[in-house]
């Protein structure tokens, strides 16, 4: 069979072209950068549990009428998604304080804050992907103030499903970030949740002990990247056989 076209590779994930127009393959990489790229590494099984979990989450969403990419998953790490035309920006939703935030003000990490913040930065990575106020984005015409309306009411519509989801499970969301794409339904635009929903870009603390089940893990070396994305998907009753580390065959009788 011809392999499909690969249209992009990213730190993450690698794109193909979809089996229709319109659609992508998504696939999952076992490969965890952090700080920029700096930081890297190959974590065993990631790939197959981020696909597992963006899966689950995008599902949640479409079932309470958030609007996202995902269409089906392929395979251990694959899904099909719907092309958007990604708009430029990170978009950070934070209920408690916690990496740049808590640098930035001076609070302590966990500090709960008055509110859901929503923030943007531009995804630029030569840049670091720098902190933009919506005055930026507007004025560099990244997306229109009617865009940046929907984004937040998007934004904080996935800000509640995840928060409801992880509390149900004993974790905290302290924040995430998500990317939303442009879809056109003929001349009528549509802005939907795009990229992936996961321990990548999620901050999950468990509720008890306060460990961190994220990306974190891998930032600060507090232990195996792995273990935690196993614990959260375990959790949430996603857990495919055979994810992660390779395992003796058992037999079936
Ligand atoms: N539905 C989609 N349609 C088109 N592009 C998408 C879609 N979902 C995600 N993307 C883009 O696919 C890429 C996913 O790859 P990955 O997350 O590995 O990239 P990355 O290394 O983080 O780089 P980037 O800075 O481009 O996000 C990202 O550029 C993301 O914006
Ligand atoms: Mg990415």
């Amino acid at each position: 069979m011809a392999r499909r076209k690969k249209l992009y590779e990213g730190k993450a994930k690698i794109l193909y072209e979809g089996p229709e127009p319109g659609t992508l393959v998504q696939y999952f990489k076992d490969d965890a950068t952090a700080f920029n790229a700096q930081k890297k590494d190959v974590i065993e099984g990631k790939g197959v549990l981020n696909n597992r979990l963006s899966e689950f989450f995008m599902t949640g969403l479409t079932a309470i009428g958030v609007p996202n990419h995902f269409i089906k998953r392929l395979n251990m790490r694959e899904q099909l998604i719907r092309q958007v035309e990604i708009v430029p920006l990170e978009v950070i939703v934070r209920n408690f304080a916690a990496g740049s935030m808590a640098k930035r003000l001076g609070l302590e990490e966990g500090t709960a804050l008055p509110r859901p913040i929503v923030e943007f930065s531009y995804k630029d990575d030569a840049l670091g992907d720098p902190l933009v106020p919506e005055e930026y984005i507007i004025a560099f015409g990244w997306a229109s103030q009617q865009d940046l309306d929907d984004i937040v009411a998007l934004a904080l519509r996935v800000n509640d499903f995840m928060a409801g989801v992880m509390h149900g499970v004993g974790i905290k969301l302290i924040d995430f970030k998500i990317e939303i794409g442009r879809v056109w339904d003929g001349d009528f635009m549509r802005l939907i949740v795009a990229d992936e929903i996961s321990p990548d870009s999620c901050r999950l603390w468990d509720i008890e002990t306060g460990r961190k089940l994220d990306k974190d893990v891998f930032r600060q070396d507090l232990g195996s990247l792995s273990d935690a994305y196993t614990e959260v998907a375990k959790r949430l009753g996603v857990l495919p056989t055979n994810v992660t580390h390779a395992t003796k065959p058992t037999l079936i009788n």
